[in-house]
């Protein structure tokens, strides 16, 4: 089913330079952007956004981290994305995190992972609908699909 997912290229990512390298992997996977932002997001977007952790230790360093610097905020589109970008992302802790992901490949610990990917159709709705208006959206047909899509 083609689905739509929030991601955030998280302030490591941007001064770190992996914007290209992170969405380059995004591309060639024939995934689909929908809607790209570079913002700062305040404090209070950051909390909501990060709703389900509050209470958590590590919590207010969540916070600090992903409001430490501009961050990038997209929707991308693509068959079955949601668990597809989360499986390419790799697990949480990058120590955990197989080579061949993101995570795997680029980072180190927990707290510098580098991207936010939605955990579920809920999830993304939430997220989308957070972060973006709809005019901000743009729908577009790519010329590859049917190479993409049978
Ligand atoms: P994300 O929401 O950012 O895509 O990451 P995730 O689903 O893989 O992990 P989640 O459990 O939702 O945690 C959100 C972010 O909080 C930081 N974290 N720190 N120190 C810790 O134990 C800890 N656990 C989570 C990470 O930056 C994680 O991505
Ligand atoms: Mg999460």
């Amino acid at each position: 089913m083609i689905e739509r997912t929030f991601v955030m290229l998280k302030p490591d990512a941007i001064q770190r330079g992996l914007t290209g390298e992170i969405m380059g992997r995004l591309e060639a996977r024939g995934f689909k952007p929908v809607a790209m932002k570079f913002m700062r997001i305040p404090r209070e977007l950051a909390e909501r956004h990060y709703a389900e952790h509050k209470g958590k230790s590590f919590f207010p360093s969540l916070v600090e981290y992903v409001t430490s610097g501009p961050v990038l905020c997209m929707i991308w589109e693509g068959e079955n994305i949601i668990m597809a970008l989360r499986g390419m992302m790799g697990k949480t802790n990058p120590q955990d995190a197989a080579p061949g992901t993101i995570r795997g490949d680029l980072a180190q610990q927990t707290g510098r992972n580098l991207i936010h990917g939605s955990d579920s159709p809920e999830s993304a709705r939430r997220e989308i609908s957070l972060f973006f208006n709809d005019y901000e959206l743009h729908e577009h047909k790519m010329s590859i699909e049917p190479w993409l899509f049978e």
